[in-house]
């Protein structure tokens, strides 16, 4: 079929691509972003734009394999500038597979989505698609959260599945069908940072791995926390820093880090779990042992606590009743949760479990008019 046409939204242009365009793709190529997360060769040269832009872009439409676009947007001069490409690759049968990259000085604008709205709108209405897969190498957040933000669904992550340079990648996967609405499907929780008395509660970073490891490995979080892994592994420290994200993209969990105000170094953590489950969401914890005995997990949940209860429009989550559970004979959690005014509403038999087994456990409620 014939080349790409022309369509815009009045703010991005998607159009063929042209010569002028190679110095542009050369310098998105060879930045460091596009090659974690792409396929383009390294080193990339000045010829791989050219064979890119003279031969694979027009290819694709040739044989109806690849329906690609350059973007063009003004850039900070006001003139149009390229700013990446887009594209759907013709899977048959109505699918398509969207990919997209963009020019580092494009990033952070909201280009990419604009432009890719067109295209899907395109796609959809004049090439008669019925779902668009997305796939993405696992940790790719960036890209991720702007297939969020156009509607398509993360359905959770393919072992190995993606080639990259002769590795085989995890990647996420998700679908945008053609009936579905074009905006987020669940919230995505950011973790704001909330500064308290004796503790600064923060976005976890990689760096926390090593104080989570000694935290998880303790003896007393060991005991209580039955399903964590025995023994505890840096590597398994890694994989909690690294899936506390998922839940928080998923709408299902906020993750807090609990910092000391003065190091930074993790102190312990406190989570909302089980968002937008029934019985409202669930408050989590565990303390550093060196962190234990001086208020500090009183103090997390407290400012927590307020967070979740403060209106949306006031910076809070606006949630409307909170649970927490602790074992019966975990004097410690208990404290915890009382001296927060939550609320004892009974016990569940063998509700909790213990690296000894089943105990009993406390289950405590809270509701925004029970804080004076
Ligand atoms: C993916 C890509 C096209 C996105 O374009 P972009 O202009 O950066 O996208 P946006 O700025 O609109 O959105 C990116 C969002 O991801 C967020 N983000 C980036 N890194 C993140 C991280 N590690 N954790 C959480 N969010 C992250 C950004 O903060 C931004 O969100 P915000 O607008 O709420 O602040 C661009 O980053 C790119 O070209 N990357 C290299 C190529 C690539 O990865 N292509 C996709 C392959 S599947």
């Amino acid at each position: 079929m014939a080349g790409a046409p022309t369509l815009t939204d009045g703010v991005v242009t998607l159009r063929p691509h042209h010569e002028d365009d190679i110095p542009a793709c050369v310098e998105q190529s060879q930045d460091p972003d596009s090659q974690r997360w792409t396929r383009v060769p390294i080193p990339y040269e000045l010829e791989d734009a050219r064979r890119f832009i003279r031969h694979a872009m027009p290819g694709g439409w040739a044989t109806d394999q690849e329906w690609a676009f350059a973007v063009q947007a003004a850039g900070v001069d006001g003139a149009p500038r390229y700013a990446g490409t887009v594209s759907l690759r013709n899977l048959g049968d109505a699918r398509a597979e969207i990919a997209y990259g963009t020019h580092p000085w494009a990033r952070g604008r909201g280009i990419v989505e604009a432009a890719l709205r067109v295209l899907l709108e395109w796609g959809f209405t004049e090439r008669g698609l019925e779902t668009v897969i997305w796939w993405a190498h696992e940790g790719n957040w960036a890209s991720r959260k702007v297939a969020w933000r156009l509607g398509f669904s993360c359905d959770g992550t393919v072992r190995r599945w993606t080639d990259q340079r002769g590795d085989l990648l995890d990647s996420w996967v998700g679908t945008l069908l053609r009936t579905d609405q074009r905006a987020p499907r669940n919230a995505w929780y950011d973790v704001p940072r909330i500064v308290g008395a004796q503790v600064v509660l923060r976005q976890h970073r990689d760096n926390d791995a090593d104080r989570v490891l000694e935290a998880c490995s303790d003896e007393r979080t060991a005991y209580w926390l039955g399903p964590l892994p025995q023994p505890y592994t840096r590597a398994d420290a890694e994989v909690f820093v690294r899936n506390r994200s998922d839940a928080m993209a998923r709408g299902t969990a906020v993750h807090w880090v609990i910092a000391d105000p003065t190091t930074d170094d993790l102190l312990g953590t406190v989570s909302l779990m089980g968002i937008g489950g029934h019985s409202g969401a669930e408050v989590g914890y565990w303390a550093h042992p060196a962190a234990r005995g001086r208020g500090v997990m009183s103090e997390a949940v407290r400012l927590v606590v307020r967070h979740a209860f403060i209106d949306t429009e006031d910076g809070g989550l606006g949630f409307d009743k909170l649970r927490l559970v602790s074992a019966v004979d975990n004097p410690a959690s208990r404290h915890v949760a009382e001296v927060n005014g939550f609320h004892e509403v009974g016990t569940e038999r063998a509700g909790t479990l213990c690296r000894d087994g089943r105990h009993d456990a406390v289950i405590y409620d809270l509701v925004p008019g029970d804080l004076s």
